[in-house]
């Protein structure tokens, strides 16, 4: 088995899991970083963070040209629901759930969510996958929060970290997130997309690994990372 992550740019994620392909926060066609467009890729699962339109992205013409089921939370999927994505499988704070590419524990976020119609989204998250080759924590959109080190806890191999300030943490956050986390590597998202989130990543990078000695990996989007 093997685990392969593609960035697509912001906090967009193609992932190979086994025989298993995942999307997580498809914003695909709007997204100026994104190698790919929505009615080109695969996915058997689509995981969403929240229901702002930079994460849900292209998440419902996906399900419904693949038939994937989405996973998100509650209000997040009785919304998907509605407009006609026939597999959903929603879950909450906290909660984990052994799927067939691996477990998957949902994470609080600090951020707010609504959907594009302005009907509540309920709490933002963020997502750890569990699979035999190691672990990984997606952020997603959220402020630094200290139970970041119980999340660290569950012994990360690597972890995708907002830096593009102004919506989500900032560089220097972000670096007191990584201490808190201890991943094995960190890969900077969610910067970069457009001139309010720029960033350094390669100056944070650098950063990181001379003041926690974790590895960064700065990815271009259509980057990969194999566990
Ligand atoms: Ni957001
Ligand atoms: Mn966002």
């Amino acid at each position: 088995m093997s685990t392969e992550l593609t960035w697509l740019g912001h906090n967009a994620w193609s992932i190979r899991a086994g025989d298993y392909r995942l999307l997580l926060d498809p914003f695909l066609n709007d997204n100026p970083l994104s190698p790919v467009k929505a009615d080109e890729v695969a996915a058997d699962f689509i995981l969403v963070s929240h229901g702002h339109g930079d994460h849900l992205g292209d998440a419902v013409a996906i399900a419904q040209r693949t038939g994937a089921t989405v996973v998100g939370i509650f209000e997040v999927c009785e919304w998907l629901a509605a407009r006609g994505v026939k597999s959903v499988h929603a879950m909450n704070l906290g909660g984990g759930y052994n799927f067939p590419f691996g477990r998957l524990t949902m994470t609080l976020a600090l951020h707010s969510s609504a959907m594009p119609d302005g009907s509540y989204g309920g709490s933002p998250c963020g997502f750890v996958l569990q699979r035999a080759e190691g672990t990984v924590y997606f952020a997603c959109d959220t402020a630094l929060f200290s139970d970041m080190k119980l999340i660290g806890a569950m012994g990360l191999d690597l972890a995708a970290v907002p830096i593009g300030d102004n919506y989500t943490m900032g560089p220097a956050a972000a670096l007191e997130a990584v201490r808190l986390l201890q991943p094995k590597r960190v890969v900077p998202v969610h910067c970069g997309t457009w001139p309010v989130i720029a960033q350094d990543a390669d100056a944070w990078a650098r950063q990181v690994q001379a003041e926690t000695g974790v590895q960064a990996v700065v990815l271009k989007p259509g980057g990969k990372i194999v566990l």
